[in-house]
């Protein structure tokens, strides 16, 4: 009898501990991602240092309107995406090519970002 007891205690309790994990983040979702931003600056920074090294050393001369700093870079994410991980048309070219690394840090950071695929 004892057991029993124990066991209508135990299983709701477990029951609820594995059903919070499906809980979602109780914070709404705004569209805004700029609270994910700030907490991966250094994210940021990383994949403004790939697009200056990787994509600007080409861009500057060939094609000039798109040339990636600090601030275009959150409004041309979706297009950054879909260039490098889509339609993986960029970087163009033989002679420039993405390490994993690079590749990884990158797409880290996209992931942070509102992207409509
Ligand atoms: C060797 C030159 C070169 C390199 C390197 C390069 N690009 Fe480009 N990119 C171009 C040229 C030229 C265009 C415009 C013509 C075209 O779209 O093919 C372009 C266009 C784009 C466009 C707009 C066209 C589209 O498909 O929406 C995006 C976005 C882009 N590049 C992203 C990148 C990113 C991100 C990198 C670095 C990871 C990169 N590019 C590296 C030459 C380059």
């Amino acid at each position: 009898m004892q057991a029993t007891k124990l066991l209508m205690l135990i299983f709701p309790i477990s029951v609820f501990i594995f059903l919070s994990a499906f809980i979602p983040n109780s914070e709404p979702f705004t569209g805004d991602h700029s609270n994910v931003l700030n907490a991966d600056d250094g994210l940021k920074k990383e994949a403004l240092k790939i697009l200056k090294a990787k994509c600007n050393v080409c861009h500057r001369k060939k094609n000039s309107f798109m040339v990636f700093n600090q601030k275009n870079m959150v409004r041309r994410s979706s297009k950054i995406y879909k260039a490098v991980f889509v339609k993986r048309r960029m970087p163009k070219g033989e002679d420039i090519s993405l390490t994993n690394v690079e590749y990884t840090k990158l797409k880290k950071w996209l992931l942070t970002q509102k992207i409509n695929k």
